[in-house]
């Protein structure tokens, strides 16, 4: 009789401390963006193409999340009047400071992903893996997994099945390519 007792509240309290960290904001650590950047400004003011600031190099390679000179061609005066502009300029285009942009997508070291053969050759457009992040007027809270060290978004919300493994494997798989590991990790 104890002993049951014993094991319920055990189980009670696995069961709690699970639902507790379930929970999203026990289980990620939020990080902030260094600018208050709009995607949707600078393709609807600035008319931007996404490739003006994320293109391929002459070798292929992905260039990825553009450099503060790329900002200071439009942004060494203020070219509006809103608060996140001046502010922009005042910490990191006047003092010549890169911002520390966080990556939603990034993947661990030992994991390649090519761009050039997903976009260009594939042809798959980004929202095929970033969704609607190319559209957005506001950039989102980094959620990082407190125990992988992953994004929220690498790992998938419910519903979603993220950027790891098993969506490269299952999209490849689907086209009817199969890769060695070795195409994918190094
Ligand atoms: C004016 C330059 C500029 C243009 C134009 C632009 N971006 Fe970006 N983009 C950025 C900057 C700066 C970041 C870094 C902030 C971040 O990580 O979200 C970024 C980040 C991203 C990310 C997040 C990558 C990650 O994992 O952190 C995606 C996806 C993205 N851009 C897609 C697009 C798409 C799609 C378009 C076209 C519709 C586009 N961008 C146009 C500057 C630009
Ligand atoms: C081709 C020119 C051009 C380039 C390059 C450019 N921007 Fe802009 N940016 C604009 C325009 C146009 C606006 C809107 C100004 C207005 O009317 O308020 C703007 C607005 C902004 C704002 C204010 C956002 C808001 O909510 O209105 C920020 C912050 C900003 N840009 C940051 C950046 C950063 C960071 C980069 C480099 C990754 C960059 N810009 C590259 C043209 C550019
Ligand atoms: C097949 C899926 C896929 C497509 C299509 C795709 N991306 Fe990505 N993107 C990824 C993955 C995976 C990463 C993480 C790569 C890494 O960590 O090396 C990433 C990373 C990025 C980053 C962040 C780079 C960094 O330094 O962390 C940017 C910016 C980005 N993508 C923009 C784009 C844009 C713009 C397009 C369309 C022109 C696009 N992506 C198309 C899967 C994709
Ligand atoms: C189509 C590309 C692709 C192929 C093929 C592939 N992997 Fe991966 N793998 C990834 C990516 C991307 C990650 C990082 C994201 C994640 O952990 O799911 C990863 C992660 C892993 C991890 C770490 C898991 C973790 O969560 O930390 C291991 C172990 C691994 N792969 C082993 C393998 C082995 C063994 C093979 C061959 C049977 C293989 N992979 C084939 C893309 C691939
Ligand atoms: C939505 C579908 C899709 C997703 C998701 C996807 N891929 Fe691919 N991938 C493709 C297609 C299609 C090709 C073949 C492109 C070609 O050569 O025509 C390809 C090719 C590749 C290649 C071979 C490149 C070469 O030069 O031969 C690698 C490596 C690769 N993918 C890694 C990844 C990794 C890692 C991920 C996950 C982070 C991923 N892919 C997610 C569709 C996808």
């Amino acid at each position: 009789m104890i002993r049951g007792l014993m094991l319920f509240a055990a189980a009670a309290a696995l069961a709690s401390t699970a639902g507790w960290l379930g929970t999203p904001r026990v289980l990620y650590r939020q990080q902030t963006q260094p600018v208050a950047f709009s995607h949707k400004v600078h393709n609807e003011k600035g008319g931007m193409a996404c490739t003006d600031c994320h293109s391929l190099r002459a070798d292929g390679s992905f260039a990825g999340i553009p450099a503060l000179a790329k900002c200071a061609e439009c942004h060494t005066a203020a070219m509006g009047e809103t608060k996140a502009e001046a502010a922009f300029i005042a910490d990191y285009v006047t003092p010549n400071r890169e911002p520390q942009w966080l990556s939603y997508a990034r993947q661990p070291d030992n994991a390649w992903f090519p761009h050039g053969a997903h976009i260009m050759r594939a042809k798959l457009g980004c929202e095929n893996c970033h969704g609607g992040q190319g559209k957005s007027d506001k950039l989102p809270l980094l959620e990082v997994n407190r125990i992988s060290g992953y994004s929220r978004d690498v790992m998938g919300r419910p519903g979603k099945s993220g950027m790891r493994m098993d969506a490269c494997v299952h999209c490849h798989e689907q086209r009817g390519m199969r890769h060695a590991c070795l195409d994918c990790h190094k």
